[in-house]
This record gives C-alpha cells, sequence and structure tokens, in this order.
C-alpha cells in the first residue's frame, strides 16, 4: 500500500487529531506531545537566535500539533509533508478556508493549559503567528538520496514525528533516513523527533498500515552513528489495555528523542 495514493489523511486528523472530550486518557498522547515540545524549548531555545532561526518540520502529514508550542522560538517553518492530500490540509488550515480541520483544542490546550497564558486572545493569536510563520508547505520522500522538494539552506531545527519508521522497512534504512535529516542541519543543529517504539502495524479506520520495530537504544544509536548527540529521551508507555488488545495499533510507548549536530 503506498502512502500516495491510499493515506486518507482526512481520516487520520478525525481518528488521531480529533478534539478532545477533556478526560486525561483522551489527551494521553497530546498531553505527552506537546509538554515535550514546551520542555524542550524551554531549556534549549538560548541556543540559536529566534529572530532568525529556521524550523524544518519533515514528513508532517496532515498535522500542525507540535509547531504551536515551538513557532514563538523561531522565525521561519518550512513544512514538508509526503503526499498531495496532506500538503493541501495543511493549507486550507493556514489559509482559513472552508473544510479545515479544526486545530482549537489543541491551541487552548497548548497555550492556556500547559503554557499557562490564559484568555482566548492568547490562543488564537497563537494560531495566527503559526499560520503567517508556516513561510512554504513543501514535499518531502525520505526514501530518496535528496529527501524535499526543493533545495533549502540548512536549518536550526528539524522536528519529525512519526515518519521515518513507517516510511522505512528495514533498521538499514532507517539509519540512512535519520543521516539524510542530519545533512539537512545547521553544524550544531538540533533533531527532535516523536517514534513508536515496538509498533509493527497501526491502523487508519479499515487500512492496516506497517511500520518497523524500532527500540529507544536503536533510534540512539541511528542518531550516533549519524554524528548526533542525544540531549533528551523521554518515554510514554502505552496505556496497557491497549497492549493488552492491540486493536488500532500495537505500538509499547511513544518517545521524544531530542539530539544536537555535533559541530564541525
Ligand atoms: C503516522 S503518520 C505521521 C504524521 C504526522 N507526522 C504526525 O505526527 O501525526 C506517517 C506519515 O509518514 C509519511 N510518510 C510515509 N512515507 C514517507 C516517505 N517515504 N517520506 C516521508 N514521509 C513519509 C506519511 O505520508 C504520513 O504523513
Amino acid at each position: 500500500m503506498s502512502y500516495l495514493t491510499e493515506f486518507d489523511e482526512r481520516e487520520y486528523l478525525t481518528i488521531f487529531y480529533s478534539a478532545s472530550d477533556g478526560s486525561q486518557e483522551e489527551k494521553g498522547f497530546a498531553l505527552f506531545h506537546l509538554k515535550q515540545v514546551i520542555q524542550f524549548y524551554k531549556k534549549y531555545n538560548s541556543k540559536w537566535n529566534n529572530s532568525t532561526a529556521r524550523l524544518l518540520e519533515f514528513g508532517g502529514g496532515p498535522s500542525i500539533a507540535g509547531l504551536i508550542s515551538a513557532v514563538p522560538h523561531v522565525n521561519e517553518i518550512i513544512f514538508s509533508a509526503h503526499t498531495e492530500g496532506e500538503r493541501k490540509e495543511v493549507e486550507l488550515w493556514k489559509f482559513e478556508k472552508d473544510g479545515a480541520h479544526d486545530w482549537s483544542d489543541h491551541f487552548k490546550f497548548a497555550v492556556n493549559e500547559l503554557e499557562n497564558i490564559t484568555g482566548d486572545a492568547a490562543w488564537q493569536d497563537r494560531e495566527n503567528f503559526l499560520r503567517q510563520h508556516i513561510t512554504a508547505i513543501i514535499g518531502c520522500d525520505i526514501l530518496q538520496d535528496y529527501p524535499l522538494s526543493i533545495k533549502p539552506d540548512p536549518f536550526e531545527i528539524i522536528s519529525t514525528s512519526l515518519c521515518l519508521e513507517v516510511a522505512c522497512s528495514t533498521y538499514l534504512e532507517y539509519k540512512a533516513a535519520v543521516k539524510k535529516l542530519v545533512t539537512l542541519l545547521k553544524p550544531g543543529g538540533f533533531l527532535t523527533m516523536f517514534v513508536v517504539e515496538r509498533q509493527t502495524f497501526y491502523m487508519v479506520g479499515k487500512k492496516r498500515w506497517s511500520c518497523l520495530y524500532l527500540t529507544l537504544e536503536q533510534v540512539k544509536e541511528a542518531l550516533a552513528d549519524a554524528g548526533m548527540v542525544v540531549l533528551v529521551a523521554e518515554c510514554d508507555p502505552a496505556p496497557m489495555n491497549q497492549i493488552q488488545n492491540p486493536t488500532v495499533s500495537d505500538y509499547k510507548a511513544v518517545l521524544f528523542v531530542a539530539a544536537q549536530r555535533v559541530e564541525f
């Protein structure tokens, strides 16, 4: 099955990024995801110049969730997604077109609750700020020698989420993929990754997508081999009922790993 022709980005958004009913369990992944991003930027944002830094979102699919708390710390975001449908989905949201996915709950949760900046104006301003700071929406394919559809200057930061492990079918391919991303970074630049650990499949509706089974140790090894120093490695274990009854996916944990390219 090919992502280019078979991936239903709308269904993916509905299943994984719909407005939640507010319960902690429903907010599980969003909580881990948004919190890790906030903590990373709080700790490391003095390492680059916020007024000039550029961020690449690699394989973002139809989701802008990981950028909500990143955007105040950079000057520009290049958003890349593998399929045309995914790029269209992000364009709909950026240009406030009818039918765009509603991300307001994620903005409220990140800005009002986790960043603790109160008021509707705060999350609405952030939404507009992100719309303005995504300056290009481009294609990507990590399996190509050069993985972007244009050749931008190297980046201070690259973020990627749940992408390389679904695109690659062997660990060797995964290691090569990590290296390709690292070459898009400036020396001293940062890579942040959300990775599903020990997952072999996930479902989007009735379609079953395969995933490379990876451990945290393998992710760390791939980064070290690519010339990266691992700074953060956090793990959010899957709920036990999910592990015992793997219907939507058989992941065992979500990892957040941040690393810095050595300077030379
Ligand atoms: C599970 S989704 C993750 C989407 C998004 N990053 C997120 O965190 O929700 C997997 C993504 O990997 C992308 N993908 C699949 N093959 C790819 C490839 N060869 N190069 C880049 N991205 C790919 C898909 O298009 C899809 O958006």
